[in-house]
Parts: structure tokens; C-alpha cells; sequence
């Protein structure tokens, strides 16, 4: 019997370069989040057959399919086993060399980036039923390719142009790029992800758009300075993300990468909650003013906070566990309604002012998917 585990295991480290972490997690949160990610599926996936989400777009769509596949994981569930092929961009993936991915990414760079962690935790998830996985990987590399062509040193001396269109350097598509790159190494283990990422953790941490209070600003002026302009919750989490995935491609022996996350993780909690619960700016719960893209920024948050607890130690990821139980809660007592579906109001009851959607209600299921990991039980 032992050789035949450690045949199997060997098979399957082949298959998969990407060792999944392994947890225990939450059964009633993890039974929670599959309830309302049943409720988002068939209130809004795939109605025309599309294998898109009614009122979604390509890069909120994204992380949808990642956070289901990131919840079929945790829980040993296959309640959504065929998403990927169902799903437009894992079509798009199956099609191969037939797939004109500069069409499909119409020049943004940031939606680029959500798409290749999707195909890669779609991949994961096929590679852990024993399926293959391969075409996802290759579709997100074609992509990958495609994005590192964005790195321009003419224009603030560095970083990755939002979009093709080369007019805005911002916080979201670099802080991408390094969690990306940063996991690319960890994935394949090929030189040019780790160059990649610390050519962008040097310039990301000189640019200036982290402020005075430790968060991300959107981005930089044309004269390369911080714009000022709103500290979104998202930006707050997918710096920790690339941070923590940088620490372990480096080895795991430079901590001073978490204490930066860590800088930004605690500015969040203390400057961009109420009551102790994620507020975005344009939340409100009498009349709230986001759009589809901003109803999902802090489920976006929460997953990358997962993210990078997956690569810091248990001590570091025990001094968030209180916070991010507190969010479960809200998620679950303020955030959803009779539908089952989750508003975009979190911090307290919806005086009519939460908005239902499916960003919204991805955004949630996410929360949740993190909160079975590190929140408590
Ligand atoms: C489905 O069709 C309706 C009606 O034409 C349209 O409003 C909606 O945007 C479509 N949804 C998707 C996901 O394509
Ligand atoms: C973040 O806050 C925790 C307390 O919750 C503290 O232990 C930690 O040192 C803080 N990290 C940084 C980098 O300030």
C-alpha cells in the first residue's frame, strides 16, 4: 500500500507543480459560503449560455470562478465540478491557439491579471481531481506573455501600463503583477516570474502611491507622483497577496516583506472599517453609490488577505483571526437578505441601501471562503 500512496503522489506532484496548502477549515463556514454561492449561481450564472453572470463583466466574472474553485477546494466539494469548461473564459482557455486573447482582454492589463488567476485555480482544481488542468495553465501563460509587454521604463522610471492604451500607471495592475509574477515562480519555478517580481516590488515600493497612512492610493499623476485619488479596499489586499507570495519565492527568509503587508493590512482594519467591518467609501447603507466594479473590492480583500496568510506563519495569521470572523458575521447577518443573496453593505443593516448583484454576491462568498480558513470555527 505504501508504494502504491507514494506512486500516486509522485503522479500527482508531476501533474501539479503547485502544492495546495492544506488547512483544516471551518465545516459550518465552509457550508455557509457553498449555500450563497449556490444562491449567486443560479440567480445570475450563465442565463443566455454564455457562461457568464448576468450584470457581470470579464474581470468581476474572473473572481467568481476563482472563488468557487478556491471553495470546491477548501471544502472537498464538487458541487460546481464543471464550471471551468462551462465558464467564458475557461471556453476560451479549451479552444487553445483558436482563442484570440488580446481580443478577449481588449489591451486591460488588470483584467488580464484576474483572468490568469482564475485558469490557475481552475487548473489547481482539475489537478486535484486527478483531470487535466494543462490547458488552463497554458492559456494563462499566453496571457502572462502578453501583459509582461505592458512593463515600460520610459514613464516613471517603471511599472506596467493599466492598458494598452498607455496613459495611467496605478496601484491594482502592478500590485497584480507582482502577486502574479511572484506566484509564477512559486508555480514553475522559472527565472523570469522572479525577476519579474522583484523588478516590481522596486518600483512599486518607490513609487509613492502608498500614502502617509499606510494604504494604496488608485495611482500616479503624469508626473509621476501619488494621485491622491480613493484608497480602495482592493488595493489594500492584493499588495499583501504579492508581498507574501514574494516571501516565499525568495525562500521565506526576508519577514520584512510581511511587516510591509502587514503595514497596510492593519491600516485597512483601522482606517477603513465602522463598527469593525470593511466599509468601502462608496458603501452606504441608506443609498449606496458603487458601481459593479467597487461591489465586489472587499471580498477581493478578504481572499487576497487569505492569500497571503497561506504564506505567513500561523502567528502573523492568528492576529487577524478575530477580525476576519467579525466580517463572517456581518457578511451573514447584515449582508444578506431573504433571497440569499449578499449586498454590498457589510458594516450594518441595509436601510434599503445595499445593492444585490452579483459582484456583491461574490464578494461575500469569498469573505466567507477566507473566514473558513482563518476566521474561527
Ligand atoms: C442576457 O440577455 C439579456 C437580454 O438580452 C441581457 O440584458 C443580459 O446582459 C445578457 N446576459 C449576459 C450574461 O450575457
Ligand atoms: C499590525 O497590528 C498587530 C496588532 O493587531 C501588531 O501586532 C503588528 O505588529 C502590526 N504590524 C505592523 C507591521 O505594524
Amino acid at each position: 500500500m505504501r508504494s502504491v500512496v507514494a506512486l500516486t503522489l509522485a503522479l500527482s506532484a508531476l501533474a501539479a507543480p503547485h502544492v495546495i496548502e492544506k488547512r483544516a477549515q471551518c465545516a459550518a463556514t465552509l457550508q455557509i459560503a457553498i449555500d450563497r454561492a449556490n444562491s449567486l449561481q443560479s440567480h445570475y450564472f450563465n442565463k443566455n449560455g454564455t457562461g457568464q453572470y448576468q450584470d457581470g463583466s470579464l474581470w468581476t466574472d474572473a473572481n467568481a470562478f476563482e472563488d468557487l474553485h478556491n471553495l470546491m477546494l477548501g471544502a472537498n466539494n464538487d458541487a460546481w465540478s464543471t464550471l471551468a469548461e462551462t465558464s467564458f473564459i475557461g471556453r476560451k482557455a479549451l479552444a487553445g491557439s483558436a482563442t484570440d486573447w488580446n481580443g478577449v482582454l481588449a489591451g486591460s492589463n488588470d483584467d488580464a491579471q484576474w483572468i490568469i488567476l482564475s485558469l490557475w485555480k481552475m487548473a489547481d482544481y482539475k489537478y486535484a481531481r486527478g483531470k487535466d488542468g494543462s490547458p488552463y495553465v497554458n492559456a494563462a501563460r499566453t496571457i502572462y506573455n502578453i501583459i509582461a509587454q505592458e512593463w515600460d521604463t520610459s514613464v516613471c522610471g517603471g511599472g506596467m501600463w493599466w492598458s494598452k492604451a498607455h496613459t495611467y500607471k496605478n496601484a491594482i495592475t502592478n500590485q497584480l503583477f507582482l502577486y502574479v509574477s511572484a506566484e509564477g515562480y512559486i508555480r514553475f519555478r522559472e527565472q523570469v516570474f522572479l525577476d519579474n517580481a522583484n523588478k516590481e516590488w522596486a518600483w512599486l515600493s518607490a513609487s509613492g502611491m502608498r500614502n502617509s497612512d499606510g494604504l494604496w492610493n488608485d495611482g500616479l499623476t503624469s508626473d509621476c507622483k501619488n494621485n491622491g485619488q480613493t484608497t480602495w479596499t482592493y488595493n489594500q489586499g492584493v499588495i499583501a497577496s504579492g508581498l507574501g507570495a514574494l516571501f516565499a519565492a525568495r525562500g521565506s527568509t526576508d519577514t520584512s516583506l510581511l511587516d510591509q503587508a502587514e503595514i497596510t493590512l492593519n491600516a485597512t482594519i483601522s482606517r477603513l472599517t465602522v463598527n469593525g467591518i470593511l466599509k468601502e467609501g462608496c458603501d452606504d447603507a441608506k443609498s449606496s453609490g458603487c458601481n459593479h466594479d467597487q461591489q465586489i473590492f472587499k471580498g477581493i480583500w478578504m481572499k487576497h488577505l487569505q492569500f497571503y496568510l497561506d504564506r505567513a506563519s500561523a502567528d502573523r495569521a492568528a492576529r487577524f483571526k478575530s477580525f476576519i470572523g467579525a466580517q463572517s458575521s456581518a457578511i451573514i447577518h447584515y449582508g444578506t437578505n431573504a433571497n440569499g443573496d449578499i449586498g454590498n453593505v457589510w458594516y450594518a443593516p441595509s436601510q434599503g441601501g445595499s445593492i444585490f448583484s452579483p459582484e456583491s454576491s461574490t464578494s461575500g462568498v469569498a469573505g466567507q471562503v477566507a473566514a473558513a480558513k482563518y476566521g474561527p470555527c
